[in-house]
């Protein structure tokens, strides 16, 4: 992120912000949501939910950082003085995430490595990502290499660099994923039952809706958990995209660069679902579909496996690509903490990074331990049992965030009023032609779906 210059124009906006945007919740998180609830039905849901809430959610961070030209602390207080508890609270959530972002990026350099130095075979055995994650070092050895580059990046500032290999790299990461998702499709296995389960049949569980045995309550779960992996995979509602906003230029088409940003990420989210699920209906059948956050690490090896000879290769490449993703992602997590420190505490880059790496340090190894030392099974509302990970993901995306978008929409629905976003967003006279749309979600929607959705990851859903 650059504080003084800015992004050159509306290209190095998207690029920026499909970086923070796309990562492991487009590959590891979405695929494990969408088998966990069953298919079709979250896929139908997320993509309603993205041009729905992703666009008012995202139009109103990017105009806010636009507008005020503020980070989120101070944006918030220059809308209203006496919503400056706001930008604080929204500061909470990549606090949270980056406790354990970095411990996911150490289980990609981990699968980079395996793929690198042997033909990965081992990665597609039973057992093997949960020995793994379960030792006592190599988890956190593998963290503590992702943390460093991510560390060293944000020391020496996101332009230098990284910026430039996005263009090629993020592009190639996309291209990688179809090729995988076509094949796919071609798998076909036979279990020890002599039951054959084909790529295509894992298809249509992916892209039909399932209705039976539906609920109200089952269906307010699957919405929470479709609003929590737009909100942590658009990286909105936490402050983020109010900077990389605040970055961009008057002359920029905000709605234009924000449908491209949207387009990007759930593309990539889609892609990589259709990539993950066939191959785990193929190999582990609908019982192996509620695995959860192992599911992507457990199928891609086996698919990898089944490609043969060039499937070590498009294993290294693939976790090459993904790594990079991931670092683009974490390196906008801690750039945020490290940019709001600065000004909250008055301290030099220098030190912020200092302290930051040692606040993720730390709680990066509890998170580590968390499968091993500090294991333990807690039930969360939406039906999962969960270790300290998952916990830490419940609170920031699951609890958190439709707090504070819930707060968000009052603030800008009637404190402020919409119209005070749409102005930006139509600056320059640009066509705004959801304008309408904007409005009635702001003020009316989006506080009522929040606060249920508030409700229910507390719980009390359960009244309902
Ligand atoms: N959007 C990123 C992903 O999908 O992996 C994760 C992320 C980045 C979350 C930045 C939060 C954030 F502030």
């Amino acid at each position: 992120m650059k504080k003084h210059n800015g992004f050159s124009g509306s290209l190095g906006f998207v690029l920026a912000a499909a970086g923070s945007a796309v990562g492991v919740g487009n590959i590891w998180r979405f695929p494990y949501l969408c088998a966990k609830d069953g298919g079709g039905l979250f896929l139908l849901v997320y993509l309603v939910l993205v041009l729905t809430f992703g666009f008012v959610l995202l139009t109103t961070d990017v105009a806010i950082g636009r507008r005020t030209k503020q980070n989120a602390l101070n944006a918030f207080a220059t809308l209203n003085k006496k919503w400056k508890f706001l930008g604080y609270l929204t500061f909470l959530v990549p606090t949270l995430i980056m406790t354990y972002y970095s411990v996911i990026g150490g289980w990609i350099v981990k699968y980079f490595a395996v793929y690198l130095v042997s033909d990965g075979t081992q990665a597609a055995e039973d057992g093997f990502f949960t020995s793994f994650i379960t030792a006592p070092v190599a988890p956190i050895v593998f963290m503590l290499l992702f943390l460093a580059l991510t560390a060293w990046v944000v020391y020496r500032g996101v332009e230098k660099g990284i910026e430039k290999y996005s263009r090629y790299i993020m592009p190639g990461l996309l291209l990688l994923i179809i090729g995988i998702a076509v094949f796919s499709l071609t798998l076909s296995h036979t279990d020890g039952n002599g039951t054959t389960r084909t790529g295509l049949e894992g298809l249509a569980i992916y892209l039909k809706p399932d209705l039976t045995g539906m609920t109200a309550k089952r269906f307010l779960g699957v919405m929470l958990d479709a609003m929590s992996q737009l909100f942590f995979s658009l990286s909105v509602s936490m402050g983020i995209m109010i900077t990389y906003g605040s970055y961009v230029k008057d002359e920029v088409d905000l709605n234009c660069a924000n449908n491209q940003i949207e387009i990007f990420d759930t593309a990539a989210a889609f892609l990589a679902g259709m990539a993950i699920i066939p191959a785990v209906y193929v190999f582990l059948g609908r019982e192996g579909m509620s695995s959860g956050p192992s599911l992507t690490f457990i199928s891609l090896p086996k698919v990898f496996a089944a490609m043969g000879g060039v499937g070590r290769l498009v294993g290294v490449l693939f976790f090459l690509a993904l790594g990079f993703a991931a670092l683009t992602s974490c390196v906008s997590v801690m750039e945020t903490l490290v940019a709001n420190c600065m000004e909250i505490f008055h301290k030099s880059r220098k030190e912020m990074c200092a302290i930051v790496g040692i606040y993720s340090l730390v709680t990066a190894v509890l998170i580590c331990l968390g499968y091993n030392a500090l294991y333990f099974e807690l039930p969360l509302p939406n039906d999962t049992v969960a270790q300290l990970l998952d916990v830490m993901d419940y609170i920031s995306n699951s609890f958190l965030m439709p707090f504070t978008s819930l707060l968000t929409s009052i603030l800008i629905g009637w404190v402020v009023g919409p119209k005070w976003i749409i102005d930006e967003v139509q600056k320059n006279g640009e066509p705004f032609g959801r304008a309408k749309l904007y409005g009635v979600m702001m003020r009316y929607v989006v506080p009522v779906v929040m606060l249920l959705l508030f409700l229910t990851s507390t719980g009390l859903g359960d009244l309902l």
